[in-house]
């Protein structure tokens, strides 16, 4: 029995969560789920997006599972993976049947620094204008590539590509480098070699298959994920994780989807692929294929799809 915190959250979110949680109760693994409040419901009614009670919740669970906030998604999802030290952002990037995906049979997956970088929030206006600062530590950098190459060995992935501007930026991206060739020595299984960014990015739309897990730092992840969401078509069917070292958290990448919300047919895809990731977390990896496994069937029979994949079901 997993205890999960879910947090439905605004619009869509909601409609996501709950068809997802239909599905998992169909599992033989058993789920103690716990409810918290967040997002722009709650603060119109309070004045709080995210209560200290939510995060309580979640820091009580194994695992938690958002759907999605609206327009308080900073104050929400920003600061749950601020407050539980959620360091890697997981980003799969894979082709399912009946979607826009530029090339079949992708499949890769992007981890993403989450906590420092240029995203450190030390910005400041100067005489001409406006500097910010890109913070890259031995830790940060260190425990990101641990990561990755544990998550290859995991899933049974083979190679590990650093993606970074060593070129250019020698000193911030050198230590990157050099942390993740110094873990890169402990996983002599696994292939290592690295990329740079610019490169990567003409890669993605021309040569795909060459990358099984990527390792990169906060900015350069998280304008590559948007691309691989691009690469495979669509955000009803794009899921992704933050992990840390004690907390775990689920999430589509959409948000509240407020154009669709309250009609019933928001893709539920996306949510569903964010559980089997949980799964995944949880070391449930059976459980997970199995799960995956009936959406591809889903998804390649074509009869029963959203609006979105061109048909006409409901969520
Ligand atoms: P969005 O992802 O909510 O929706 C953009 C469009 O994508 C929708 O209008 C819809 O046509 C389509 N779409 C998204 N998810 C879908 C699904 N599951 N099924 C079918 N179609 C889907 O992005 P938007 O409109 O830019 O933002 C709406 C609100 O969501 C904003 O208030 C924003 O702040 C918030 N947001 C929250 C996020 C989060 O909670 N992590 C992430 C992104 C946006
Ligand atoms: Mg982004």
């Amino acid at each position: 029995m997993y205890k999960i915190a879910v947090i439905p959250g605004d619009g869509i979110g909601k409609e996501v969560m709950e068809a997802t949680l239909h599905i998992l109760d169909a599992s033989t693994i058993g789920f103690e789920y716990t409810f918290a409040d967040a997002g722009d419901e709650l603060a119109d009614k309070t004045g709080i997006p995210l209560p200290q009670k939510t995060i309580d919740i979640v820091k009580q669970s194994q695992a938690c599972l958002f759907g999605a906030a609206g327009e308080t998604a900073a104050d929400v999802i920003v600061k749950l993976r601020r407050e539980l030290d959620l360091y890697v952002n997981l980003r799969p990037v894979k082709s399912y049947p009946g979607t826009k995906s530029l090339f079949e049979d992708i499949d890769f997956v992007i981890v993403r620094e989450n906590t420092e970088g240029l995203y450190s929030g030390i910005e400041e206006y100067t005489e001409e204008g406006a500097t910010a600062v890109r913070v890259i530590t031995n830790k940060a950098s260190e425990r990101i590539c641990r990561f990755a190459f544990e998550y290859a060995v995991k899933t049974d992935r083979t190679k590990v590509t650093a993606v970074h501007k060593a070129n250019v930026l020698k000193k911030t991206d050198g230590i990157f480098k050099d942390n993740f060739y110094k873990v890169a020595e402990e996983f002599i299984g696994i292939k290592s070699d690295d990329k740079y960014v610019d490169a990567t990015a003409m890669f993605f739309i021309t040569q795909p298959k060459m990358f099984s897990v990527i390792v990169t730092t906060n900015l350069f992840g998280d304008i590559l994920s948007d691309e691989g969401a691009g690469l495979v078509g669509g955000l009803g069917l794009i899921p992704s994780a933050n992990i840390g070292e004690k907390y775990g958290l689920f999430e589509p990448v959409h948000g509240s989807a407020p154009l669709i919300a309250g009609k019933g047919i928001a893709n539920p895809s996306a949510m569903v692929l964010s559980a089997v990731m949980m799964l995944e977390y949880l070391g449930e990896i059976e459980e997970a294929r199995k799960l995956e496994e009936s959406l591809i069937t889903v998804l390649t029979e074509g009869k029963i799809v959203t609006e979105d994949l061109g048909g006409t079901a409901s969520t």
